[in-house]
């Protein structure tokens, strides 16, 4: 049995597997901040695919106004999130921790609270929310919590390298580790010795003048010293670089930093993979086995498995990867990596997200609102006369098309395959089933190139592979 379905114990709760779904926002819930229906759907459909660790999106501790935002920031929210703890615990094998989140105040304006507005009154409120919703976390039933200290919002931002404070919570690396410190002490004052507490934060700040893993190794040793009993780490999302929209509140995944927070189809698989990789390496370093959280654009087997064998992480992040297919976990563990409907990290959901509309999935069938669970095992199949593809270079790109193919339940896409030289066919991109065209512009002068589509569909059984067929692109 692969290394990836061995359990891991973090103090009292017991992952089954080495997989995780960090939190996602799905904007499904109100402003009112109540768990309902959506989040229900979404969030038992996460367990239900054998996920060892679900991470429930970022829920506020307090009640500042925002978008919709789960919150937990008092006793009315709690009959909703013990209900989904145990729906959660009923669906599937996993252990099941809310993100819990402190933001500062936004404007359309343009103007932000940032941390040297706030007073020493303000900080210790801080603590309290945090205490007190960590507190609510364990009474509602769930394995443990997560602190959010990543991104732009409030205990990332002490963090920061770029932390403008003046006092004993600016300045030196142990002034900006000062409130979250804090707040790891009171949380863990407020859930008991034995109820497991997370720790998310930035990798990299990946903003100019912002910190890198070379803090981050010693925040993350800090943490782990204070009684962390895990560290998910992400990347960038910050608000110095967002883009600038009159009007509009500005928007921390809009700049570079959000792009290396959810490296999109442009950057390598395991974009980030060096932050877990330095950070696990100086807390074993320190003589911590805290175990780590590696994520950002993990998307397959082999790639999941080396994060382990090669220490770079004890556990393995997927976002992306399980909101396009939650089954993924079961469908691995089955031995059956070849039926994962495969993200093409496109970034819609990100878009979804930044608009505060709901995040779905773009390769879902419309409407569905989830992502699609089918049992059936007949595959798609293509038309009597094949699938017809075709292939052209044009304008710098080459356009490969075909006939659509069919199948008893729907083609839910289509896996797009590409050789150099007629060497073998490897995955190259996936595209959705409404669309029979794939424009590849990652091609060199010079070289030829062969393509082949395979369809499937929405239990991801994979259809016969189309003909080949090759190109040659001008030199
Ligand atoms: C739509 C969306 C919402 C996200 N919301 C959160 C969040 O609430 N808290 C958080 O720490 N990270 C959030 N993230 C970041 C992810 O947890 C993850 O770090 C990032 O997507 C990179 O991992 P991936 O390549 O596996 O998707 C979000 C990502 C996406 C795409
Ligand atoms: S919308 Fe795109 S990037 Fe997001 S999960 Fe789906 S395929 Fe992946």
């Amino acid at each position: 049995m692969s290394e990836l379905f061995s359990p891991l114990a973090i103090r009292s709760m017991t992952l089954p597997n080495r997989l995780v779904l960090p939190a996602m926002v799905t904007r499904l819930s109100g402003e009112d901040g109540l768990v309902n229906e959506d989040i229900r759907a979404r969030y038992t459909r996460f367990s239900k695919g054998g996920v060892g660790l679900v991470v429930l999106e970022a829920m506020a501790v307090h009640s500042a106004k925002s978008g919709p935002l789960l919150r937990i920031s008092s006793d009315e929210f709690a009959p909703g999130l013990s209900d989904l703890a145990k729906r959660c615990h009923a669906a599937g094998p996993g252990m099941v921790v809310p993100q819990i989140i402190h933001f500062l105040k936004i404007s359309r304006s343009g103007w932000r609270q940032t941390v040297d507005m706030l007073s020493l009154a303000d900080i210790d409120a801080i603590v309290d929310a945090y205490g007190e919703a960590a507190a609510r976390a364990r009474r509602c039933g769930f394995d443990g919590v997560e602190l959010h200290m990543a991104h732009a919002y409030t205990l990332s931002s002490f963090l920061s390298a770029l932390n403008p404070r003046k006092d004993d919570y600016g300045g030196s690396l142990e002034n900006r580790l000062r409130l979250p410190l804090r707040v790891v002490e009171r949380v863990r004052r407020e859930i008991g010795l034995d109820f497991p507490l997370g720790v998310r934060f930035l990798g990299d700040e990946c903003i100019r003048n912002g910190y890198t893993t070379v803090d981050a190794a010693l925040i993350a040793v800090r943490l782990a010293r204070a009684g962390v009993d895990y560290i998910s780490l992400s990347a960038g999302g910050k608000f110095e670089d967002a883009r600038v929209i009159p009007g509009e509140p500005l928007y921390p995944y809009t700049g570079y930093s959000g792009d290396r927070c959810m490296p999109g189809n442009q950057y390598p698989d395991g974009a980030n993979l060096y932050i877990p990789r330095a950070v696990r390496a100086a807390l074993r370093e320190a003589g911590l086995e805290t175990p780590v959280i590696a994520v950002g654009k993990i998307g397959t087997k082999a790639l999941a498995e080396d994060v382990l064998a090669s220490g770079t992480g004890d556990l393995v992040g997927m976002a992306r990867a399980l909101l396009a297919d939650p089954d993924l976990p079961n469908k691995w563990k089955d031995n059956r990596e070849d039926r994962v409907v495969r993200c093409i990290y496109g970034n819609v959901c990100k878009s979804l997200d930044e608009n505060f509309r709901r995040v779905d999935c773009t390769l879902w069938p419309k409407k569905l609102g989830q992502a699609p669970e089918s049992h059936d095992e007949i595959p798609p199949k293509w038309a009597e006369n094949g699938s017809r593809i075709h292939a052209e270079y044009r304008h710098g790109a080459v356009l490969v098309r075909w006939e659509k193919a069919t199948d008893n339940e729907a083609v839910y896409g289509y896996q797009v395959f590409r050789s150099k030289k007629a060497g073998v066919l490897v995955h190259h991109a996936s595209v959705r089933g409404v669309s029979a065209r794939y424009e590849d512009s990652r091609v060199l002068g010079g070289e030829s190139y062969t393509y082949a589509v395979r369809p499937y569909d929405l239990a991801g059984n994979r259809g016969p592979m189309s003909e080949s067929i090759t190109v040659d692109v001008p030199g």
